[in-house]
């Protein structure tokens, strides 16, 4: 066989041919030679033995479209013919179904036919997929949660707006004193919806906690926690911490979660949230004083406190639980200062 050329390159002896050949099949699944009339001059599936179904070797010499009787007609047999016609470097995917996998094909016109190479891309294609899948779940979810959120705090606003608004200006001539009061509690539900507002704006533009910071952040939690659910909070933040936005972005939602915790289980009057600054490690604490809870038990469906220990894991932090029924719930996240 005369060893030139193959794939486009320019061989002069057996021993660069070997040692090409090794290079393609290094970083391809499969490789087939071709000459002018289809016969395979070389081929190794070696990694796809089951590609043919057929020994090797029995295949050299013989054309392409009779080992291959399924190709004809395909987008393989397409690109193999204007690869060869009009001299032109060719690549495509395609599935092969009796492999039920999908192939990268890179065709190369050479001095004696085309050299083809085969690239199994089934997996990355199905993880593509899934990532893909799940980056719509996530955002799907992180929607439906933002329109809960609307719909528990400025919706409820709005509407306590109005109903005040319509009260008071019935009450207007008659009766001026309760058109008073409800004059205030649009003035109330006003002041509500504009905390709401501003806590929000930190879960829809993750750059404030950047401009504005973590502390800012946190205190706009805490007056949506006053103004809403009527809750004393004491907040001990301090000056904002120099840490990575990553490690804010964690503090606050582990926060967030610890805050949503609090108002949907705990029952409390009183809130603390502080945050101290300690050489080696940061450290976030929200506690409450309300009915408190078995940390150590299973929340099959309940992903809020593994979240929370996930989030505080991935930068190489901890988060510890100290609750128990009727005491209240201390909960404390560490991160180790470098981050
Ligand atoms: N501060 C708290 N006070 C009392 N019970 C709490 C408190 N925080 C958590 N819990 C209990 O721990 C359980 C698990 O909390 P987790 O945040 O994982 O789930 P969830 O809040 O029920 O649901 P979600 O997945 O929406 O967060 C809660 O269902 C609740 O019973
Ligand atoms: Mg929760």
């Amino acid at each position: 066989m005369q060893l030139q050329d193959k794939g486009g390159i320019s061989l002069s002896s057996a021993e660069e041919w070997q040692q090409a050949t090794a290079i393609f099949e290094s970083f391809t699944d499969g490789f087939i030679t071709l000459d002018h009339e289809w016969c395979i001059t070389y081929l190794n599936l070696q990694k796809h033995s089951n590609v043919s179904g057929k020994a090797t070797e029995h295949l050299l010499g013989r054309r392409m479209w009779d080992v291959f009787p399924e190709a004809p007609g395909t987008i393989f047999e397409q690109q193999c013919r204007e690869a060869a016609e009009k001299r032109v470097n060719v690549s495509f995917e395609v599935y092969y179904p009796p492999h039920t996998a999908r192939y990268e094909v890179r065709i190369y016109p050479s001095s004696e036919g085309i050299s083809i190479y085969f690239t199994d891309i089934t997996v990355r294609k199905s993880n593509a997929y899934l990532v893909k899948q799940a980056q719509a779940q996530a955002i799907l979810q992180e929607r439906q949660r933002l329109a809960r959120e609307l719909h528990d705090s400025v919706y409820q606003e709005l509407y306590g707006i109005c109903l005040s608004a319509n009260a008071g200006r019935e009450a207007l001539e008659t009766e001026p004193a309760q058109s008073i009061a409800a004059l205030e509690r649009v003035i109330l539900h006003a002041n509500v919806g504009l905390a709401e507002i501003r806590a929000l704006l930190f879960e829809l533009r993750p750059e404030l906690l950047e401009t504005e910071g973590l502390v800012a952040a946190l205190n706009k939690r805490a007056e949506v926690l006053r103004a809403r659910y009527n809750l004393a909070v004491d907040v001990n933040l301090g000056e904002e911490p120099d840490i990575s936005i990553e490690s804010k972005h964690a503090l606050f939602r582990i926060a967030q979660e610890a805050l949503h915790n609090i108002t949907k289980h705990a029952h409390a009057s009183n809130v603390t949230l502080r945050l101290l600054q300690e050489k080696q490690e940061l450290l976030l604490e929200v506690r409450d004083n309300g009915k408190g809870f078995d940390p150590a038990g299973p929340f099959p469906g309940h992903f809020g406190l593994q979240s929370m220990h996930e989030r505080a894991a991935s930068l190489d932090g901890t988060i510890s639980i100290e609750s128990a029924p009727g005491n209240g719930t201390t909960v404390s996240s560490r991160l180790p200062r470098i981050f």
